[in-house]
């Protein structure tokens, strides 16, 4: 395993992370295990963190101890892959509307310890204003108004100096425009809150979505 970022790890044409629980087949092809490690294979067609890495991210401020927050956290997919990488001193408050979904994160929360899963629309960051401050605002929403959602939860909830990471889906908020078109606009109202530090157009893995990395 050759390391890439804070436990994150690459064999080949695969990228790993440092599993959190020893033999948890959930989310994940195949496991490694190497000098009495286990490694979580991350499906860069199953998850858009993992598409940027692959698409040549080059920094990913994810690290072990972060306290994160994590909008759009569904039944629990990628959100399992943050959980390894920031280890159980870390948290992650995971905000998701649909109850269904709830219902399976629920489940993967119990078994990691380090998640805490929020029945919650993420437009409305005051549902939850009992959370801390965090290190890392992820947002996955594929909504309307998605950069409006990171600005509002950034302002209220990220720390300075902190990390947004926005995987943005063009065709969310205009199916009628072309998604270069869409970047644009998007791009020019998150300038007014932060800087945009790196941009990952993410096709093939994921057509027509792009991968922000935002310093506040
Ligand atoms: C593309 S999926 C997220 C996939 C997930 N991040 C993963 O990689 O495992 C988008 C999720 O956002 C949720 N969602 C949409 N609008 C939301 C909102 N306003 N607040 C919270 N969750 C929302 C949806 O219910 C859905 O589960």
């Amino acid at each position: 395993m050759k390391k890439k970022f804070d436990h994150v790890f690459q064999q080949g044409k695969s990228i790993f992370t440092e599993a959190l629980i020893k033999n948890d087949k959930t989310f994940t092809k195949s496991i490694a295990k190497e000098a009495g490690k286990e490694y979580r294979e991350w499906n860069p067609m199953k998850s858009k963190p993992a598409a940027a890495i692959m698409k040549g991210l080059k920094s990913f401020p994810l690290k072990k101890g972060m306290k994160v927050l994590y909008l759009g956290a569904a039944s629990g997919a990628t959100i399992s892959f943050f959980s390894d990488i920031v280890g159980e001193n870390g948290i992650i408050y995971g905000v998701e509307i649909s109850e269904r979904s709830l219902r399976d994160l629920n489940d993967v929360a119990e078994r990691r310890g380090n998640i805490v899963p929020i029945i919650a629309d993420a437009r409305k960051p005051e549902e939850y204003s009992w959370i801390e401050k965090c290190d890392i605002i992820f947002e996955d929403v594929a909504s309307d108004d998605q950069p409006e959602i990171m600005i509002r939860n950034a302002d209220k909830f990220l720390k300075t100096n902190g990390f947004g990471m926005l995987a943005l889906k063009a065709r969310s908020i205009d199916v009628t425009k072309n998604p270069q078109q869409v970047y644009k606009v998007v791009e020019k109202k998150l300038k007014e809150h932060f800087e945009i530090l790196e941009k990952v157009v993410l096709d093939p893995y994921e057509k027509d979505h792009a991968f922000y990395l935002l310093k506040k």
